[in-house]
């Protein structure tokens, strides 16, 4: 992800290598990202693939071309011999962030290239696609086992830009008054649950990605946290309640927001999360589901940090920190650290919903509810790095250390996040007043915010 968006991360040496690789499961794996991203992009046309509806978002094709470049840059140029780019110019259009890497076209004027075309962005990804796979299958051993950790990290990437893909084209899609759908179908109405609340015992604790599972720099090194005992909620805030919150003035009250929180809401006018809307007396929310009256017993999402910390301080409670929920999570049995041999479970984008959903039972012999996948939640953590943390050196050191300021942690994964692509030390980030990922809330009670 980028700069003011959320992360992308690290290191020919910095991640933690998660698996024994060899060419073949390399090459199997290579297809299945890179199959999924386009499978992704498959219901969209090349129109709706080229626009950019804010600054934030890229077009889809962008993300298409970007994993690819990537790949090109980080690996092929590395590695293939005789290496030569597929288009000079892809090499500055397709640079996100990486100033090592020379001068890049501007973020917010992605939507204003119109060549290449999506059609065109597949022949690129054609041509990486089949110098990858030629690149794995004749390397020897030795330079495969030091090629592996970028194209591990490739891999992971690309899923990030899938997430940033549906997070974006749900932003094209609700600029469109037509209100097209992307897929799925949405849920029946239905009514919140009880909220129950789970024990935390806290004390001395570990947080921090351990295990031979994959993680991105960010996530280590693993070290100690003190936590005084807490409480978190057991499943995530609901519309429902957002609504009570709206209905006591929660938009209109200075008194539940931090300054900066108040002064947005202020100056850009918010009276609801984005994507909802007010007709004839009744919300709707844009999904990609479609537009659909608001439902009470799904997860309040698209909100910012801001009004997920009002919306805490209106129910008398907080936002937990990023070490109380990987605590919690962790000694909940639901850590999945050991990589994509021992997935999560949760409503992601693999299950196709592309929303969220209604609270569902934990799993067994676990407590918390709607871990992974729903809805992001805020933490209260700003998004700093842990102690002993070094960024790689190189080009690739810039993907997760040089955005460590001004933005939030959130934990836990989305609808639109991919299988394999959420854990409990995974730290996403967004700044404060993002609204466009899609983030909601988990209540906490008692302890000492950190
Ligand atoms: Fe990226």
């Amino acid at each position: 992800m980028t700069q003011t968006t959320a992360n992308e991360a690290p290191s020919e040496t910095g991640e933690a290598s998660s698996r024994e690789w060899d060419a073949e499961s390399l090459g199997r794996r290579f297809e299945e990202v890179r199959g999924r991203t386009e499978a992704l992009a498959a219901p969209l046309s090349p129109e709706d693939q080229t626009v950019q509806s804010m600054p934030d978002v890229s077009p889809t094709k962008w993300h298409r071309a970007h994993v690819t470049w990537f790949f090109e840059t980080f690996l092929l140029a590395e590695a293939e011999q005789g290496f030569a780019p597929f288009q000079d110019k892809y090499w500055f259009l397709f640079n996100s962030y990486y100033e090592t890497l020379g001068p890049r076209y501007a973020r917010p004027d992605r939507g204003l290239v119109t060549r290449p075309g999506a059609h065109e962005v597949g022949d690129y990804r054609a041509n990486v696609d089949a110098r990858v796979r030629e690149l794995v299958d004749t390397l020897d051993g030795g330079s495969l086992e030091k090629l592996t950790p970028i194209i591990e990290l490739g891999f992971h990437h690309e899923q990030q830009h899938q997430e940033l893909l549906l997070m974006d084209i749900k932003h094209v899609l609700s600029r469109n008054p037509l209100q097209p759908v992307y897929a799925g179908s949405p849920v029946e109405r239905c009514e919140p649950d009880r909220l129950g609340w789970v024990e935390v015992e806290g004390g001395l604790v570990e947080v921090g990605h351990e295990g031979p599972g994959f993680s991105f720099d960010n996530e280590m090194p693993r070290h100690r946290q003190w936590l005084e005992p807490y409480r978190l909620a057991d499943r995530l805030a609901t519309n429902g309640e957002w609504l009570a919150f709206m209905a006591d003035g929660g938009y209109e009250r200075h008194e539940l927001w931090l300054s900066d929180g108040w002064a947005k809401v202020r100056g850009e006018g918010w009276s609801a999360p984005l994507y909802w809307s007010e007709h004839d007396g009744v919300w709707f929310e844009h999904t990609l589901n479609g537009t659909w009256p608001v439902n009470p017993g799904l997860p309040v999402a698209h909100v910012s940090f801001y009004e997920a910390e009002a919306f805490a301080t209106w129910s008398g409670k907080r936002l937990p920190t990023e070490a109380e929920w990987e605590h919690a999570v962790v000694t909940d049995g639901q850590g999945g650290q050991h990589g994509r041999d021992e997935q999560v479970v949760g409503n992601l984008a693999d299950g196709g919903s592309f929303h969220p959903r209604p609270a569902q039972p934990a799993p067994a012999g676990s407590r918390l509810r709607q871990v992974h996948g729903d809805c992001w939640e805020w933490t209260s953590s700003a998004y700093h790095p842990y102690p002993g943390f070094h960024p790689p050196e190189g080009a690739i050191g810039e993907y997760n250390g040089k955005f460590m300021s001004n933005q939030m942690v959130l934990r836990g994964g989305c609808a639109l996040t991919p299988a394999g692509h959420a854990r409990a030390s995974y730290r996403n980030f967004f700044p404060h007043g993002a609204r466009w990922a899609l983030s909601g809330v988990r209540l906490a009670d008692g302890g000492a915010p950190a």
